[in-house]
């Protein structure tokens, strides 16, 4: 209803802005003064003192929050990181025992693939640990240990809000466990913490800046028929992201790419009028990632390709090759995705409603899909 939508035109809509607080209340409780600490892990230590491996196992859009999750895992806790669709998990006798952790993310927590890569970690003695939206769902209760995302119910079937707090709270846990191996200073842990804490405002200030103009950037785009995403790093989840959205609200083909594989094959599909969104990489930050990607740029835009840059504010270097550019706030090279992610999510739902689609509902598609 209405009511319902505290008068949004769509749950989608209601949720999109309610990705700050996604983020933020998934944070609360967890971090003081710099330190992470997870209270639902206390009592855990020797579960996370005694993995060597981690596989992280979702679906659909939670799966592409495991992608970006594996950087910061990697990089925080130097423990070897795997991302595998659950449903292909366990068909292919997988090398997993009592030294490896299985993390789950589910925003539902009732997805019939995730709890059956679940239930056989956990026949093969491994650890389970469940990231979910749904407090006592199904996935939650089969598992050793679980960390609440705290987005709030989600109605849409296009997950948004759950995405974001999803990368925060694998972000919580890398940092959790980084604190408890010594893989990472304090110092080290409290300054990602900060930069945690700083997201809210940030994705706040490109909705606020930036929705309006891509709402109706969306809407000169009514009549696409397709639409590439590139992106590199952190950016190549958040590319695969930006075209299942698209896919899932618009019925339009589109496809996520690694910008660096563009030269192994995508850049065949580029013809004149072909809109390409590039997630930039910051050239503070990670300048030999961003004149990679800037080089890509031009390489299809020489092609005829329409550019559609997300890129940080400041940052000249795309402007003469761009036809548009989604500016995002700063924040250090592993926070980007949860800024660049949010122009795309607004140009999804800016496209279908533009094509006057019923964004919440998109056809064939089901919130939780509960049969494998
Ligand atoms: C369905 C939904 C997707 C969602 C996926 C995983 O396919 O349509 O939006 O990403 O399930 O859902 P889960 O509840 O496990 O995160």
């Amino acid at each position: 209803s209405a009511a319902e939508k505290g008068g949004w035109s769509s749950f989608m809509a209601k949720e999109v802005s309610e990705e700050p607080e996604a983020v933020a209340n998934t944070v609360r409780g967890r971090i003081h003064d710099g330190v992470v600490q997870i209270p639902e892990l206390d009592g855990l230590d020797e579960m996370f003192l005694g993995i060597n491996r981690i596989v992280v196992v979702a679906c659909g859009t939670a799966a592409y929050a495991a992608m970006v999750g594996k950087y910061a895992l990697e990089q925080w806790t130097r423990i070897p990181v795997d991302v595998e669709l659950a449903h292909e998990f366990r068909y292919r006798d997988p090398v997993i025992g009592p030294d490896t952790l299985i993390v789950s993310i589910s925003q539902s927590g009732e997805t019939m693939d995730t709890l059956m890569a679940v239930k056989y970690a956990a026949s093969r003695g491994a650890k389970t640990l469940s990231i979910c939206n749904t407090q006592g769902a199904t996935i939650p209760r089969e598992s050793d240990a679980i960390v609440y995302t705290h987005a709030g119910p989600e109605v849409a079937v296009a997950s948004t809000k759950a995405f974001v707090a999803q990368i925060t709270a694998l972000y919580l846990l890398a940092l959790h466990v980084a604190r408890l191996r010594g893989s990472l200073t304090a110092a080290e842990i409290a300054v990602n913490a900060h930069e945690l804490e700083a997201i809210p405002a940030k994705i706040s200030e490109i909705l606020a800046t930036e929705q309006t103009h891509i709402e109706q950037f969306a809407h000169w785009m009514a009549d696409t028929r397709s639409v590439l995403f590139l992106g590199r790093h952190v950016g190549y989840p958040i590319a695969l992201e930006g075209a299942l959205k698209l896919k899932e609200i618009t019925y339009i083909h589109a496809e996520g790419f690694a910008a660096g594989e563009l030269k192994h094959g995508p850049i065949a599909l580029i013809e004149p009028g072909q809109p390409v969104f590039v997630i930039v990489p910051s050239p503070r930050e990670s300048a030999e990632l961003q004149k990679k990607v800037v080089s890509n740029i031009q390489e299809i835009r020489a092609r005829g390709a329409r550019i559609i840059a997300v890129a940080e504010a400041g940052d000249a270097a795309v402007l003469p090759y761009a036809d548009e550019v989604l500016r995002i706030p700063l924040a250090a090279p592993l926070f980007e995705p949860l800024l660049a992610v949010v122009p795309l999510h607004i140009f999804a739902m800016g496209l279908a409603n533009a094509k006057g689609l019923d964004v919440d509902q998109p056809r064939n598609l089901a919130k939780s899909v509960t049969v494998e």
